[in-house]
């Protein structure tokens, strides 16, 4: 069996896309998260591309134990040396240094000769590996870069003891039968081929990122590159849910490979990163969308009912959705409550236990049933948390016809104790207004999303809320079966984060 290395780059490649920017504190869980789904190297970010970046590729370099950590550089001195600098203390260090290589960009973008480009490329990974023995090396827009000197610069990389040789189709532009071809000429055209990994990392332009990867695989490639959600720059990157339930799915196409990967926390995991950036994926996404596994059809449902392999080719619970959504109810004691968040990929202390099974039982009261989903939201909105400069204690809201929409609010401001009334256009916008006069802050409301978590009108509402003001950005999240209350928690929320940002 031969292992396909998953590299994994939604902290850098997924989080540099628009909307889905991460303070440090949020990518450092989400690394977290990537460790337990056993990526084999997590891109922790582009470290000379902003102090955030750099500091936030050095907190989960200190952290991360288990995966390699890499830090993307151009071929610039001072780009390699800020990289190492941030990736110094991981325990397995990786440089990933990077220039284009196609005709295009060098004529119109970076103005030098193919000679100066791989001059360029074969200093940047002498001196990366001046510093670690893991580097890669990535001809950027090497689908549109001529064969032979693509062959050149992947050669010359190597003797300059790159490692891994990454081959990015950057504008996604290949197409499947092409790419293979691509890497197929590589393996025969580089005498050196055979002393480096090859990995891929495909764009999603035309919707074939994923079956990109895959062909590349059947040619010899050993690392794909990609992102929780397929989360990345413009129409993002290989997604790297599609591709690990490929192979493990179709083991009997992809006969001697696999890869290493917890399928179980895929789902967790896609719901995290959902959870922190305020962005949902669509529901007919594959493997992680809503509708991934519901059956809708009666001729589906009928053969399912008789033999499930008949409609469906993997298990929920294969990427860590749980078959008995239906999970404890307002009888249900500590110890099966503890037990389900075990289950759940959660392995909390006794006081944190207490303190969610406490909010679990109001919950119960509200609601006759509690899924596998509002736990996963109780957790977030406990555990997600900051410093509370700001506290909610009461709100009352009216709307309806001929009503003029009100808020009373009852809030803590650093511990003190707030009451206000306002009105708005309607009972969530007259609460976040009462909310912003109490707290004195004049943030914009840059997204409010609202999601059932869970069927039936008792189901929990869980509301994202991203708030900017002074140029900071935060995303708050808040849940609650009432759905004004989630979005005044998500609010607030979103409030604390900034202030906790703007005192760090
Ligand atoms: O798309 C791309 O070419 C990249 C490189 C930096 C690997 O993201
Ligand atoms: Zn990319």
């Amino acid at each position: 069996m031969e292992k396909i290395l998953i590299f994994d780059t939604t902290l850098r490649d997924g989080e540099q896309s628009p909307g889905f920017s991460m303070n440090i504190q949020e990518k450092m869980q989400v690394a977290k998260q990537l460790e337990k789904l056993n990526v084999d190297i997590m891109e922790a970010g582009f470290p000379i591309a902003s102090e955030g970046d750099f500091q936030a590729v050095r907190a989960i370099a200190k952290n991360i134990k288990h995966s390699k950590i890499a830090a993307l550089a151009r071929t610039e001195d001072k780009d390699i040396d800020r990289a190492w600098e941030a990736i110094k203390e991981a325990a397995h260090p990786v440089i990933h240094t990077f220039i284009s290589t196609s005709e295009l960009h060098l004529k119109y973008q970076l103005y030098l000769s193919q000679e100066e480009v791989l001059e360029k490329a074969i200093h940047a990974v002498k001196r990366a590996k001046s510093y670690t023995p893991y580097v890669e090396f990535s001809a950027m827009d090497a689908t549109r870069t001529d064969r032979e000197y693509l062959c050149r610069v992947v050669e010359e990389a190597i003797k300059a003891g790159a490692v891994t040789i990454n081959i990015p189709d950057t504008v996604g532009y290949a197409i499947p039968q092409e790419f293979g071809d691509l890497i197929n000429h590589l393996m025969k055209n580089v005498s050196n081929i055979h002393r480096a990994i090859l990995s891929v990392h495909c764009h999603n332009d035309l919707g074939l990122a994923v079956a990109n990867a895959l062909a590349a695989v059947q040619y010899g490639v050993r690392q794909v590159e990609c992102t929780i959600n397929g989360i990345g720059e413009r129409a993002g990157n290989a997604s790297m849910e599609e591709i690990v339930m490929s192979i493990r799915t179709r083991k009997d196409f992809f006969k001697h490979l696999y890869t290493q990967i917890v399928t179980e926390q895929i789902h967790p995991t896609s719901r995290l990163l959902t959870q922190i950036t305020g962005i949902s994926v669509q529901p007919n996404k594959a493997i992680v969308g809503s509708n991934a596994f519901a059956h809708e059809s009666g001729i589906h449902q009928d053969g399912l009912l008789k033999e499930k392999i008949t409609y469906e080719i993997m298990t929920p619970e294969s990427i860590g959705i749980s078959q008995s959504t239906l999970v404890l109810g307002k009888h249900s004691g500590r110890h099966a409550f503890k037990d389900r968040l075990k289950k759940l990929g959660y392995e909390l202390s006794d006081e944190e236990v207490n303190i969610l099974f406490k909010q679990f039982k109001d919950l119960a009261d509200k609601k006759k049933e509690v899924f596998d989903e509002d736990l996963e939201a109780l957790i977030a909105e406990e555990f997600l948390r900051i410093p509370e400069k700001y506290k909610l204690i009461n709100l009352n809201a009216i709307s309806g016809t001929g009503a003029i929409p009100t808020a009373t609010v009852e809030m803590e401001v650093d511990g003190m104790v707030v009451k206000e009334a306002g009105f708005g256009d309607g009972p969530v916008d007259a609460a976040f207004k009462t909310i912003a006069k109490i707290t004195g802050t004049k943030s914009k409301l840059l997204k409010f999303l609202v999601n059932a978590i869970t069927g039936g009108t008792d189901a929990q509402g869980e509301v994202t809320v991203r708030l900017e003001e002074n140029g900071l950005v935060a995303t708050g999240q808040g849940a609650h079966t009432d759905i004004i209350l989630a979005s005044a928690k998500a609010y607030i929320n979103a409030l604390n984060r900034l202030a906790h940002l703007s005192h760090s």
